[in-house]
């Protein structure tokens, strides 16, 4: 008994001390759930306002939701640009994980618009936060028709932003969404997209950021010892008898000189030829493997590139001091919620976690909420429907029959694109 609880006791201090451990060497730069205090947060930026093309945001969790009262930031004016910043701690990256994550849920339509937010260095006026705010990291969904759910990753190196090559997607379906960038000192990065790995790679190959560290070399020439032959004549094998004395050809034995053949005329007859019945054909040597066969060669031999000089603080991004979210949107009615920035993934892996793990209220207040604009658009459809009956029996009482006399003018059917015939 007294030895199974010290055992036990032991576990418990290795634990937590595990914890302390973990905790310790975590850092979490800035939190974001939009709870009590935001405001003195964040800062609503002016730009636009003047010209009446800035929106404003709702303290709202948005019509559907796990929890009502867990409350995101959401666009409310449609076709406005948004901006706003909220400070962040300085800090570097240098010689850490980066992690940036946030939640987005589109409630609307959008048709087209952004979802993303930016990192932001060095001094911002935030009153005057706008589109043209040098960022050092923009990340997130962009939505435009039916066409383009681009999923943004940008980086900024020495003042020039580099969006990422590939061709990322984005979420376009109206629940909540997390995204999630790692950015390791190895220059690595990941992308997940609901605690999933969407992509991966690196910061060398996957931003035109440095020229690629090894080139195709067009002068290479095929080395003098290089065999490229796959199969040679086998040495060993020996030509039987009688090959090369077997002719392919022999004269008929059959043939009979013709009875007038006239040899003054026709000059000497002689019988002619047919193939040989013991003709072996030509002897060829047996093919064997070439033990010293190397591949075929090709000229895209890859070397060192002259161009390429490695930073090794590729990774690094100039000191983070704000977090902003600038986009335009078509129509409004995007959440935004839960940004983290911090150098735990495992940390943002637990966030999405524990708000995901009431997702299927969040999917069932959804289709609640479906229903119901269904059932109110059918409602509304029925209304007018009646409406425009009884206008048009209204109509017919008033006209009469002069109504149905009347010839059509061909100019009805004219557009606003069309003006002459
Ligand atoms: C990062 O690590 C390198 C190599 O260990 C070291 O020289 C450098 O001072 C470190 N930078 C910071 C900011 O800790």
């Amino acid at each position: 008994m007294g030895r199974g609880r010290a055992l036990l006791l032991l576990l418990l201090v290795t634990l937590t001390s595990l914890l302390f451990f973990r905790s310790a060497s975590s850092e979490i730069f800035f939190e974001e759930r939009f709870e009590d205090g935001w405001k003195s947060r964040w800062v609503l930026s002016d730009w636009k306002r003047s010209e009446g093309k800035a929106g404003t945001f709702k303290h709202t969790a948005g019509k559907w939701s796990a929890d009502p009262d867990d409350r995101g930031l959401q666009t409310y004016n449609d076709a406005k640009h948004y901006a706003i910043s909220a400070k962040v701690p300085e800090f570097s990256n240098e010689n850490r994980t980066l992690v940036v994550q946030y939640s987005i849920k589109f409630e609307q339509d959008i048709e087209c618009g952004g979802g993303y937010i930016k990192l932001l260095s060095g001094y911002v006026n935030q009153k005057k936060f706008g589109g043209d705010t040098p960022y050092s990291f923009m990340f997130g969904p962009d939505i435009c028709g039916s066409q383009t759910k681009k999923l943004h990753v940008i980086l900024s190196y020495q003042g020039q932003n580099y969006p990422i090559k590939k061709d990322l997607q984005c979420e376009t379906d109206k629940l909540t969404h997390f995204y999630t960038f790692i950015l390791r000192p190895d220059a690595s990065y990941s992308v997940l997209v609901d605690n999933r790995e969407r992509d991966s790679g690196s910061m060398y190959t996957d931003w035109d950021i440095l020229p690629p560290r090894k080139i195709k070399d067009v002068n290479a020439k095929k080395p003098a010892d290089w065999d490229d032959r796959e199969y040679i004549d086998d040495p060993n094998d020996v030509k039987p008898e009688g090959y090369d004395s077997i002719p392919a050809e022999i004269l008929d034995p059959k043939a009979k000189e013709p009875a007038d053949w006239d040899e003054e005329e026709d000059g000497i007859w002689k019988p002619p030829k047919i193939p040989n019945p013991a003709y072996k054909g030509p002897w060829k040597r047996k093919k064997i493997k070439n033990p010293n066969y190397k591949g075929k060669w090709k000229k895209t031999a890859w070397i060192d590139n002259p161009e390429f000089e490695d930073d090794p603080n590729l990774y690094v991004l100039k000191p983070i001091k704000y977090v902003g979210i600038e986009v335009w949107q078509v129509k409004a009615g995007s959440v935004f919620d839960n940004i983290l920035i911090c150098d735990d993934p495992e940390y943002a892996k637990q966030v999405v976690d524990e708000i995901f793990a009431n997702r299927e209220i969040e999917k069932d207040a959804f289709e609640e909420a479906e229903k119901e604009r269904k059932a109110r658009e059918e409602e509304e459809a029925k209304r007018a429907r009646e409406e425009g009956e009884q206008r048009k029996r209204d109509r017919d009482r008033r006209y009469g029959d002069r109504r149905r006399h009347r010839r059509h003018d061909p100019r009805d059917y004219l557009d606003d694109y069309h003006d002459e015939l």
